[in-house]
């Protein structure tokens, strides 16, 4: 049971001092925040529980610096939201003004709030919650902060500003942060282009801001999942790490920020455009949650964002992943009923469950040059009739598989009817003067309640006309100079409502429909989105070797159940890379398993091999959506060990990994992370690997004495350290073996 407590004491000063501690006792997680006099809160602890919680009121005396030359009198000691009325010096955090001309605050704490709460949308009443009034009378500026210490660990803070006098207050700016221990000093975020998101980068943070900036309408390719800063070296299973993630799909920033004075700071926000949120007296403003992970090791970060994502989507453990086809890559744009009702065959045969129609059904979008944004069947292509949409609808349904659609809802190609009827519709900067374009295609206004009920009512109603099981909810084009001609207003902030607030109101007027985010792949991924979407295409790029690390780094914050995984065509259309089915299938295995693939011009040998790894995948998928994922840290760059281990420890699956040629030959031993090392686990190849002939005798894929049925028996500390020898692999070559508790 968690618990939210507050001390009260005196500092060696002579000052009253507060300590609101917190504690997740099953999360094995705590931090605590000192009050003194009416200042905001400082985060004087974050990590481990304290043995004694009342100790905690010593923190303040014993973090707080003393005073120095040269600077203020108040040597900075940033507060969860500093400002330079208390003496900080670094980046402005709190930027708002009245028409035009800052105004800088001083927040009075007049009110302190702890207590457990049932955090809306999370079951039990099991989330320790404290929440600060504060006010700047003068300047007419109130402040409510939260910070909320979730069931799996996470640390959520949020924050609202409001009005308190008269006239407009513009919100420029409100970056939250957690204050760091000071050898947290190494810094990790992610960097990535269309076909190759999520790709690491490390460096030590020097005294130096560095941020992460999403400006584009949504987080991008380039975004980060996470920033993480720790103990230098810190790795996946290793190292004290604090991370830091804003939940929210419109502009956002990650920061790091050390100055002379303090020690580093993570934190971020939303990026406002200048006159984006003007409030009226009254009005308030509502801040992204940013959440903050600390683990021992980034895998310990990655449980606690699993934990909390996997608990606002029931579904995942209620109904297990249904295996998809896609059928972008399998026939892009070239539509008809005859090739798709045969290609639903294949699917079925396969043991597909949900057959996803992508794009080119709607309008005139025989290609991407024109129609989108018509969300009206193409009648040419889907004519009424037996060869109809609807139809293809039907027998999908009837093959006992769902049905899914690609909608883009937020975009439209200026060759369509919608945008000829409604040239006003598109977000732009001047009367005269359009975005440049990207694929063709401009960013639709949701702004405009007519533009916006256009879209809600055309998905509803294609929803109940065809049986909509599932949507693909794409977004192809990055917003620039996204300015509403509605509201004459920068307009990234309410699009980006306006979404939640479709997929909330589709999703409630339609019990059981699922939503995937899918954003040219991986462009749209965030927690924000992740409240309604119950999947994400992970990247556009389906080559294996490009995947490994663009899923690896994903999972950091999305559950590999959620991840998009297909099993593509040979070579990759994204590098031209040639891989083998085994690789393909491989690398999709722990995530959302799909096929994007056209089976119709597979050979028979290709698709029984197919369905022998889909029904491989159904043995486990269950546990995929529960298990605790592992990265194995490994010297050799070729190499990588993934892993999916039961919450008790009582089994695991491990993907071995050779991406390039190795350093070492034959490969060296590798360690399986995840495990109970008091225990012991029998170690076997997964069924798919072992190749067995046709009278079932092992004609073996490795000549490795322990890689058959039988395995081997091995202790769980054995097993974690030296570990075992694996198969020999070529380049781009990957295999999967178990470890079950003997
Ligand atoms: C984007 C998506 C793809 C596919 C195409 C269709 O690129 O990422 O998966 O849906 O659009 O145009």
């Amino acid at each position: 049971m968690s618990c939210i407590n507050q001390f009260k004491g005196t500092g060696s000063d002579g000052e009253s001092i507060s300590v609101v501690y917190a504690e997740q006792p099953s999360a094995n997680i705590a931090f605590a925040l000192a009050f003194t006099g009416d200042q905001l809160p400082r985060l004087v602890h974050w990590g481990r529980p304290l043995a004694d919680p009342k100790a905690a009121l010593a923190l303040y005396d014993a973090t707080r610096p003393q005073r120095v030359s040269g600077v203020l009198d108040y040597t900075p000691w940033p507060s969860v939201l500093p400002t330079q009325a208390e003496g900080w010096m670094g980046t402005s955090r709190f930027n708002v003004a009245r028409d035009g001309v800052e105004l800088f605050c001083k927040f009075v704490v007049n009110n302190v709030t702890i207590g457990k709460h049932d955090n809306n949308g999370i079951a039990g009443a099991d989330v320790p919650t404290v929440t600060v009034n504060a006010v700047d009378n003068e300047q007419g500026v109130g402040l409510v902060w939260t910070a909320e210490l979730l069931p799996g660990g996470l640390i959520r803070q949020h924050a609202t500003v409001r009005n308190l006098a008269d006239g407009e207050l513009e919100v420029n700016k409100v970056e939250l942060g957690f204050a760091l221990p000071a050898n947290a000093n190494e810094v990790l975020t992610t960097t990535g282009h269309h076909l190759r998101e999520r790709q690491p980068q490390r460096h030590l943070l020097g005294v130096e801001r560095i941020e992460k900036n999403s400006v584009v309408g949504r987080p991008d390719f380039d975004a980060s999942l996470l920033l993480a800063a720790g103990e230098p070296g810190f790795g996946f299973e290793h190292g004290d790490v604090y991370a830091v993630h804003v939940a929210w799909s419109g502009n956002s920033t990650l920061t790091a920020e050390r100055t002379p004075y303090t020690q580093t700071l993570i934190g971020g926000g939303e990026v406002l455009l200048s006159g984006e949120i003007a409030l009226a007296k009254g009005d308030e403003y509502a801040t992204p949650s940013v959440f903050g992970a600390y683990g021992d090791g980034l895998n310990e970060i990655g449980i606690r964002f699993h934990s909390y994502v996997r608990s606002l989507h029931p579904e995942l453990t209620a109904k297990p992943r249904p295996v998809m086809l896609n059928t972008w890559e399998a026939v892009f744009f070239d539509h008809n009923f005859d090739t798709l009702k045969a290609l639903a065959d294949k699917a079925a045969a396969s043991g597909v469950e949900r057959y996803v129609v992508d794009d080119g059904w709607f309008g005139s979008r025989r290609d991407d040059t024109s129609g989108l944004g018509d969300w009206q069947i193409a009648q040419d292509v889907w004519p009424d009739g037996p060869k109809s949409l609807k139809a293809l609808a039907d027998y999908v349904h009837a093959k006992g598989m769902e049905f899914g659609l690609w909608f883009e809802p937020e975009m439209i190609n200026p060759n369509s009817n919608t945008y000829r009827a409604h040239p006003d519709w598109v977000l732009k900067p001047a009367k005269n003067r359009m975005p440049m374009e990207g694929r063709h295609q401009q960013v639709l206004d949701l702004s405009n309640p007519d533009a916006y009920q256009y879209i809600y009512n055309s998905i509803n109603g294609l929803v109940d006309e065809l049986g909509i099981d599932y949507i693909k909810w794409d977004h192809n084009k990055q917003v620039t100079e996204g300015v509403s001609p509605y509201t004459g207003r920068p307009a990234v902030h309410s699009q980006t409502l306006a979404v939640y607030r479709i997929w909330h109101d589709l999703k409630a007027a339609h019990p059981g429909l699922e939503m995937e985010s899918c954003s040219s792949g991986g462009g749209r991924m965030d927690l924000g989105i992740l409240r309604y979407a119950s999947r994400v295409w992970t990247s556009d790029c389906v080559d294996p070797v490009e995947r490994e690390d663009t899923q690896r780094y994903t999972s950091l914050v999305v559950p590999p159940c959620m991840m998009g995984e297909h099993i593509g065509h040979s070579p990759a259309y994204a590098t031209h890379r040639a891989t083998s089915q085994e690789m393909r299938m491989t690398m999709a295995f722990f995530g959302h398993m799909g096929i994007e693939w056209n089976l119709l011009k597979e050979p028979d040998e290709a698709l029984a091999k197919l369905g022998e790894w889909v029904t491989e995948y159904k043995k486990h998928r269950e546990w995929f959506a529960k298990d605790i994922c592992v990265h194995a840290d490994q010297c050799d760059p070729a190499v990588r060990v993934d892993g999916m281990v039961k919450p008790d420890k009582s089994a695991a699956i491990y993907r071995y990994t050779m991406l390039t040629t190795s350093s070492t030959y034959p490969n060296a031993p590798v360690h399986l992370p995840g495990l109970d090392p008091d225990a012991n686990y029998r170690v076997y190849p997964l069924a798919v690997n072992l190749n067995l002939d046709a009278s079932g005798a092992n004609v073996g894929f490795s000549p490795l004495g322990w890689w058959n049925e039988d395995g081997i028996v091995l202790p769980g500390r054995a097993l974690t350290t030296y570990g075992i020898r694996p198969p020999e692999l070529n380049p781009a070559q990957a295999a999967l073996f178990a470890a079950v508790k003997a």
